[in-house]
């Protein structure tokens, strides 16, 4: 018989406010200099990025900011060069997912030597543990602050590609709600669906448990229960905190099971498209779902009920009228993919996550579902 199990080794501080104790935690290790990784305007507009150097003074901070939506490999091979020139030992992200991707994989390369690229997809072994990492998200929904991995486009090649390691486990999350009130609505909903996205794939997957079972379906019930009032009233401090709530509690379970044939998919037209990965999973999730019906009827049945329905047939309707009700687009055209493109976008899909979809998916499966979407 197997046996459920379940590791994280991150310090999670969830909370209002705990963004406040940074400085705190950092003093727990005791460094001469940290890096602070963030992205291009958001940290900076809203004050948060002067709050948190402010907290770090006397750790003589170094900031890397910049780091764009789906982040390269340029850009992770930049921020650990200047973690290792600037000796920095300890990396702090701030930001949506991209940044604290950025942050982690240069924490760890900032150990190792040559560029990320010789190590995504597993290519050569991460050999040690890299700086300690503090991870503090801005939006609910990527899960990033709990997970060993990092999320890494390659220009040339034009897919997303992978870093993961036991070692990349951030050392401390600091999950505060209140950080994710200035979101704009469309970051608010489209990290939201990546988290329910999360929960959903993690729960219908093959590598669930009872231990992963019984945090996704409380994951998922928070942000499906309230995003939308999150989305509609930003400054709803409980909906925050419970969409947050949510999106961290998915993000703990990823490392254990893995996700699905969506984030597969989500993450083949990333590659190719510079589009938002949280509404390019709101909009293929419906489509998957159908397309995994039959594999995981029991499972779907429980989250249609989860979500106001009856039947597993009803879910991939609740879920599209939910991500309309948001403002997200309902169309892989709207994104500017064409027919043209589903072939190649369904022969990079099966990469890392689909090997644990709930049914065993092909090419012709795939464009077949991504036609639907188109
Ligand atoms: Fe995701």
């Amino acid at each position: 018989m197997a046996y459920a199990e379940f590791r994280l080794p991150t310090q999670t501080v969830f909370g209002r406010g705990c963004f406040k104790q940074l400085g705190e935690q950092v003093t727990r290790f005791n460094p001469r200099r940290v890096l602070v990784v963030t992205g291009r305007k958001a940290m900076q507009r809203t004050g948060k990025l002067f709050d948190a150097v402010q907290q770090l003074r006397k750790f003589h901070p170094v900031v890397f900011e910049g780091v764009e939506e789906n982040p390269s490999i340029e850009t992770v091979d930049e921020c650990a060069h200047l973690a290792r020139e600037c000796k920095a030992d300890l990396v702090i992200g701030l930001g949506g997912g991209s940044p604290l991707d950025v942050a982690k994989a240069a924490a760890i390369l900032a150990t190792h030597t040559g560029s990320v690229l010789d190590y995504l997809d597993g290519r050569r072994p991460l050999k040690r543990s890299g700086l300690p990492f503090i991870a503090v998200p801005t939006t609910a929904g990527t899960g990033s602050e709990a997970t060993k991995a990092a999320v890494i486009t390659d220009r040339c090649a034009r897919v997303k590609k992978v870093l993961k390691s036991d070692w990349m486990f951030p050392s401390v999350a600091l999950v505060d709600p209140l950080l994710t009130v200035s979101c704009p609505k469309f970051v608010t909903a489209a990290a939201g669906f990546d988290a329910f996205t999360h929960a959903l794939e993690g729960y219908v997957c093959l590598k669930a448990t009872k231990l992963t079972d019984a945090i996704n379906e409380r994951a998922m019930e928070l942000v499906w229960d309230n995003l939308s009032r999150a989305w509609r009233r930003p400054r709803d401090f409980v909906a925050r905190e419970a969409v947050m709530l949510g999106a961290n509690l998915a993000g703990m379970t990823i490392a254990s099971t893995g996700v699905g044939a969506c984030h597969a998919v989500a993450h083949s037209i990333g590659g190719k498209f510079n589009v938002s990965h949280g509404e390019t999973n709101a909009l293929l999730l419906p489509h998957v779902v159908d397309y995994n019906l039959g594999a995981a009827r029991k499972k779907y049945a429980v989250v249609a009920e989860l979500v106001g329905g009856k039947h597993a047939n009803d879910l991939p309707r609740l879920i599209g009228r939910a991500t309309k009700k948001t403002g997200l687009r309902a169309h892989l055209s709207e994104l500017g993919v064409a027919q043209t493109d589903l072939a190649a976008i369904a022969r990079d899909s099966f990469r890392g996550s689909m090997a644990v979809n709930p049914r065993k998916a092909t090419r012709a499966g795939i464009v077949r579902m991504l036609k639907g979407a188109l």
